[in-house]
């Protein structure tokens, strides 16, 4: 999911040299119809952010399959977080206002446990943790239990394209590892921190972020990046 959603973001298109080709584009759309599913999920689910969506993905100028397998994990660190971004073009700006996708959907407890129980080794739940969300968490997520329960990334509002993600975050109310580091590891000081804050305070400002055209582009031969 968080893949197929993760190339949704580059579905996005204002307008392009090839963004009238409706054969290619139709194509594309064919060839992966996953993705599309998820680009009608997002746009039917929220009222905002809107962005013009043709039918089809952006393909990619390049193609390398330890790239593809080497998405971002909720285990790791920001450090990591920031290059897996950047190697595929995204700026910290940009992690930070995609990661603002988890304002809405579930993760499964596996991902959340070693944070309510056994941060970094430690065998204590990690500190960044608000101490009655972690207390919320652990009755839903117990120890050796399930990993496969969900728990909704957003504790308020699931279900709701909003910028409580961000609110959360100030609070140390985030799900996922990789959610609060954004807010709370000391190297996120002076770089995604002052962002979450941004966001936090401007719906506005986390969904123009969110909706800004990134890398990508449809072929006019899809045999070949176009040129120029
Ligand atoms: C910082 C990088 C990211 C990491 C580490 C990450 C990690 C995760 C994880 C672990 C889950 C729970 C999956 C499960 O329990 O099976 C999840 C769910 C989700 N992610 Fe991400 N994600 C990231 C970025 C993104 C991006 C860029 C988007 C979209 C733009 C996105 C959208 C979602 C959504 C909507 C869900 C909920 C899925 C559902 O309810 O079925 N994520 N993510």
């Amino acid at each position: 999911m968080m893949c197929a959603l993760f190339q949704q973001e580059h579905v996005r298109l204002s307008s392009g040299v090839c963004g009238t080709n409706k054969r290619t584009v139709c194509r594309a759309a064919k060839l992966d119809k996953k993705t599309h599913a998820h680009v009608c999920i997002i746009s039917k689910q929220c009222t905002h952010p809107k962005w013009g969506i043709l039918l089809g993905r952006l393909d990619g100028r390049t193609a390398n399959f330890t790239g593809a397998s080497n998405l971002p994990s909720s285990f790791d660190n920001l450090t990591v977080l920031e290059k897996k971004f950047r190697d595929v073009r995204l700026n910290t700006v940009d992690l930070v206002a995609l990661s603002g996708a988890h304002t809405f959907g579930r993760a499964q407890c596996q991902f959340v446990t070693d944070r309510l129980y056994n941060f970094s080794g430690t065998g204590r739940p990690d500190p960044t943790l608000n101490s009655g969300y972690r207390a919320f968490l652990a009755q839903r997520c117990p120890l050796n239990g399930n990993g496969s329960v969900l728990t909704n990334l957003d504790p308020t509002t699931p279900d709701t394209f909003d910028k409580n993600y961000y609110t959360y975050l100030e609070v140390n109310r985030g799900l996922l590892d990789s959610d609060q580091i954004l807010k709370s590891a000391p190297e996120a000081q002076g770089v995604t921190a002052p962002i979450v804050d941004q966001f936090a305070r401007s719906q506005d400002a986390f969904f123009k972020s969110f909706a800004h055209p990134s890398m990508g582009e449809i072929r006019c031969n899809c045999r070949k990046v176009n040129d120029g």
